[in-house]
């Protein structure tokens, strides 16, 4: 029986959270839900090659830290290319500079001289208490730190990751672009997380295409502490979503994109926004027609060595009330109570 995922806010204070990614616009999105909740406490960004290269992820991280007016987050570069298969970005949906073209303040704030998988090894092998992690990119970094210590795992109260399909992938027909950019990182991470007894919550496009910024959703972020002005995140924000997936959009019949990485951090924050189900589950890794596809098996009996609380509905518009609400401290409206 699968442990259920604690993903309430644990009681002696702020939930300790290593945040990896690969901003782009939705990364950038959960960014700055995270970093409006005192609910967590952010150890550390790790960054890797995904939507576009890893310099312009680490970029793109540190930009959106300094948005958020939290400069002092420490952004640790990670890997550039994925374990086995050759790179593949997705600048055609996130835009040439991963931020849907919007030009940010160029960063002040360093990056780290520390490589992200080292960060995360020796974080979490040192770590006085448990830590969870959010994955929002392909997941190299994680999956190279459990290949050189995978006992760090034991360090790990909970892993949530953005990834997956269960039905049609968005960059094949069977793959999700996470698990399809580093399928071999994937498998790694849900079996050692497995063998560890790790809790593991996959919350896949099935789930992130119920989270659409329709137009009303991106007008409210416009809107936010307007028209002051005093929140120029919301219209940010805003602007970034207006170039994002154009052509998935069409594709799907989609009345804006959907917001896929702010899902995890949403987890994290408010987990009875989900519905998940306990599942034996793994990633193909060998056809080229397949490769990235999560395979899961309700039975458990099937021979799949993964393990995962896997993410099966979503309220959208409380998913909406708790961004929105988080997005609007920046420009200091006061926490509703
Ligand atoms: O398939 C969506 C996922 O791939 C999101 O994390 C998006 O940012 C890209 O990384
Ligand atoms: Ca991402």
């Amino acid at each position: 029986m699968l442990p259920t995922p604690a993903a309430e806010p644990l009681p002696d204070g702020p939930r300790r959270l290593i945040i990896d990614c690969d901003p782009g616009i939705d990364d950038a999105v959960a960014l700055l839900l995270a970093l409006a909740s005192p609910q967590l406490e952010i150890l550390g960004i790790t960054t890797v090659a995904g939507n576009v290269s890893l310099e312009t992820t680490s970029t793109n991280a540190r930009c959106i830290c300094e948005l958020a007016s939290h400069p002092e987050v420490q952004i640790f570069p990670g890997c550039p290319r994925p374990l086995v298969r050759p790179s593949v970005i997705a600048a055609q949906v996130h835009g040439e500079n991963g931020l849907g073209g919007v030009r940010l303040a160029p960063p002040q704030m360093p990056l780290q001289p520390i490589h992200g998988v080292d960060f995360l090894r020796d974080t979490l092998r040192c770590a006085p208490a448990p830590v969870t992690l959010a994955s929002l990119g392909p997941l190299t970094n994680l999956a190279t730190a459990l290949i050189q210590a995978p006992q760090i795992a034991e360090r790990l109260e909970l892993i949530v990751i953005m990834g997956g399909a269960v039905g049609a992938g968005n960059v094949t027909a069977a793959a999700e672009f996470n698990f399809y950019a580093d399928p071999h990182a994937a498998q790694v991470v849900l079996h050692t997380a497995a063998d560890y007894g790790v809790p593991v919550v996959v919350i896949p496009l099935d789930v992130t295409h119920g989270a659409i910024a329709t137009p009303a959703r991106r007008q409210a972020l416009r809107d936010l502490n307007a028209p002051a002005g005093q929140n120029p995140i919301g219209q940010t924000v805003a602007a970034m979503l207006e170039n994002y997936g154009l052509r998935e959009q069409q594709a799907r019949g989609f009345t804006g994109p959907p917001l896929h990485d702010p899902c995890v951090i949403a987890y994290l924050l408010q987990p009875d926004l989900f519905e998940t189900e306990a599942i034996a589950a793994s990633i193909e890794i060998q056809s080229p027609l397949t490769q990235g596809r999560l395979v899961v098996d309700r039975s458990g009996e099937l021979g799949l060595l993964g393990r995962i609380h896997l993410a099966t509905a979503i309220d959208a518009d409380g998913f909406y009330r708790l961004l929105l609400e988080h997005l609007g401290r920046y420009g200091g409206e006061p926490p509703t109570p």
